[in-house]
This record gives C-alpha cells, structure tokens and sequence, in this order.
C-alpha cells in the first residue's frame, strides 16, 4: 500500500503549514499583517521624507491627474511591450533619466521587480557575481535566477573583502583574468537595517586595480537614497560624482517619494536588452496612469528643490 495514503502516517499540508509556523512562532520569528493604530510612534515607515502626507505632494499630483485630457485611460492596459506603454511613461523615464544623469532609464512596476528583472537577466552564463552579504531580498532573488558561473558574497560594506574575493576568483579563473567572463559587483548605496553608506569609491579602486580589463560592473541599488541623499536627493552615487562607474542605478519609488514603481538607469543597449530579456517587466502589467502621476509630482517637488534633505551627510560614514 501507498504510505501517503495511510490515514496513520499521512500529514496534510496544512499541517505542514500549521508546523512550519509553530516553529517560527517559537523562534519569535512570525510575520503577521498588523494594521497601526494612528496614534502609534512609527520608526519603521518608508515614508522618509513625510511627502504621503505633504499638501504640495498631494496637489502636484492632482494637479498631473486634471492636466491629462479626460479620455485618458487611468489603467494602463497591459505589459508595457503589448498595450501598457504611453508617451507619459517614456517622457516620466526620460525626465527622471535626465535628473539622475543617466543616459537612459526603465520604468519597472517596484523595486522588487527591478532587481529581479536585472540580476537574472543581466550576467551571462559563466558570469561572477559578488554581493555585499546584506543586500535586498529581491536582489537574491534576481541572482536565484540569473545564469551567472557563481556567485559569492563579501562582508559588508568591506573594500578588503571584496578584494580577496575577487583577487581569489581571478586566480582561479583565466577568463575573469583576460577579461572574457564578466564580473558584477551587487551593492545598495544605503543599507536599510543600520542607514550606513556604502564605500562605493574604495569598491571602484579595488575593480579597477584588480580588473584592468574593464570586466568589473557595478549594480547598485539606491532605494533608501532616492530623494534623500545627494544634490536634491539624487542619491549617493551623484553625490559622489561617480555615476559614470556604475552599469546599473536602481532607483525605487515606494520609500521617500511615496508612490509605487522604480527606475533602472543604465546605458541604451542595456536598456533594450532589458526591454527584451527581463521578464518581471515584460510578463506583468505595467503601471497605470496614477502611479506614473504620482512619480513625475515626487520628481518635480525634488527637482524645485521642495523637498528637505532629512538624510544624514555623507561625512557621517566610515569610509568617505
Ligand atoms: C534595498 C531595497 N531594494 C529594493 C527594495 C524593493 O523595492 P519595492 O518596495 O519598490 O519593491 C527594497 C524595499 O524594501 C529595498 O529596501
């Protein structure tokens, strides 16, 4: 007889379920959704800058929405390669693109969305990734996917870590060594959990020394210094005046600009490739009118110069 079909021996799912979070109720470690009261202190929002809440956030964004003729559609209908794309959506990419000093950027439906569609489409097979130890979820979860050789993490926030894990795998691989097999480097700007900035220059030295062959390319998320840090929240990477090193800026738009989506900035052929390759943005439908409206309000209110840099300085780090 089948011994999954022996009432005796048999456990249900849910009860795998009902186990799987026992366990993690004894770990102290079990997620529930809570609703905060509103007189609750909140130290954990995303909302950095206040702008949910900002009367001048609020009416530049109906301001967007009354602007738009009323045949307009609110939803955008699609994936943004079927029926999802407009001209506001490029012209929102191409002003964002401008503000960050890109030369091009890509509308992704989150954060989330973005590193996925990035990290799993991006690096080549046989590719090398190394990734500071305490970057994002989605970022794992991009490299979860991706076709890259290997992928191996260094300590936080470390410029001799990353250097011993790159000097370890150039000796071990002639092809990183000739410049042939491509090596990213995964790092965010901020880090959520401790709001320290990242030594992205001493990074840049340690890929520049180590790989001459210009094979090294950084992929950094910027997702806690989108409107808070650099010249009228640009980010780290303006503020250090290294945009031209990057591959890859994620912008996100959930946390200080209060709305929803994220920008990829990168090159025009890194672009197209994404446009063709990514697949969390082609198989999802693309944000809807409301969202691309409340994006360009955040964008304007930062490019007037409206919003506060509530964002600790950079001298505050222990690198810069
Ligand atoms: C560093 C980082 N990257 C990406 C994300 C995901 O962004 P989104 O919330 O837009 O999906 C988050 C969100 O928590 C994040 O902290």
């Amino acid at each position: 007889m089948d011994p999954r079909s022996s009432p005796s021996r048999r456990t249900s799912l849910v009860d795998t379920f009902t186990g799987a979070l026992a366990r993690r109720e004894a770990k102290s470690a079990r997620r529930r959704l809570t609703v905060l009261p509103q007189s609750a202190a909140d130290f954990s929002s995303n909302d950095f800058l206040s702008l949910s809440t900002s009367t001048a956030y609020r009416e530049r964004f109906l301001a967007h929405l009354k602007d738009t003729p009323s045949s307009f559609p609110f939803a955008s209908g699609g994936s943004r390669l079927l029926d999802g794309n407009s001209a506001y959506a490029e012209e929102l990419e191409k002003f964002v693109a401008v503000f960050h000093e890109a030369p091009t950027a890509l509308l992704f439906n989150s954060g989330y969305d973005a590193n996925v569609g990035v990290l799993s489409s991006i690096p080549q097979p046989g590719d090398l990734i190394l990734y500071d130890e305490l970057i994002h979820a989605s970022a794992h979860e991009g490299m979860r996917l991706s076709r890259a050789g290997s992928r191996m993490p260094f300590s936080h926030s470390s410029p001799t870590s990353l250097r011993d894990a790159l000097q370890s795998q150039i000796v071990a691989d002639q092809r990183i060594r000739d410049g042939t097999r491509n090596v990213f480097i995964v790092i965010e700007s901020i880090y959520s959990m401790d709001g320290d900035v990242a030594p992205i220059k001493e990074f840049i030295s340690a890929v520049d020394e180590l790989l001459p062959n210009e094979n090294g390319y950084f992929i950094v998320d910027e997702a806690h210094a989108t409107g808070v840090f650099g010249p009228r929240g640009t980010g780290v990477v303006q503020e250090l005046g290294v945009q031209d090193r990057m591959f890859i800026r994620v912008h996100t738009f959930g946390k200080a600009l209060a709305s929803h989506g994220a920008m990829v900035l990168c090159g025009p052929e890194t672009r197209d490739y994404l446009i063709n390759y990514a697949r969390s943005l082609i198989y999802t439908t693309a944000l809807g009118f409301p969202f691309l409206a409340s994006i360009r309000a955040a964008y304007d209110l930062l490019s007037e110069g409206e919003t506060s840099q509530v964002g600790l300085p950079l001298a505050f780090t222990n690198s810069q």
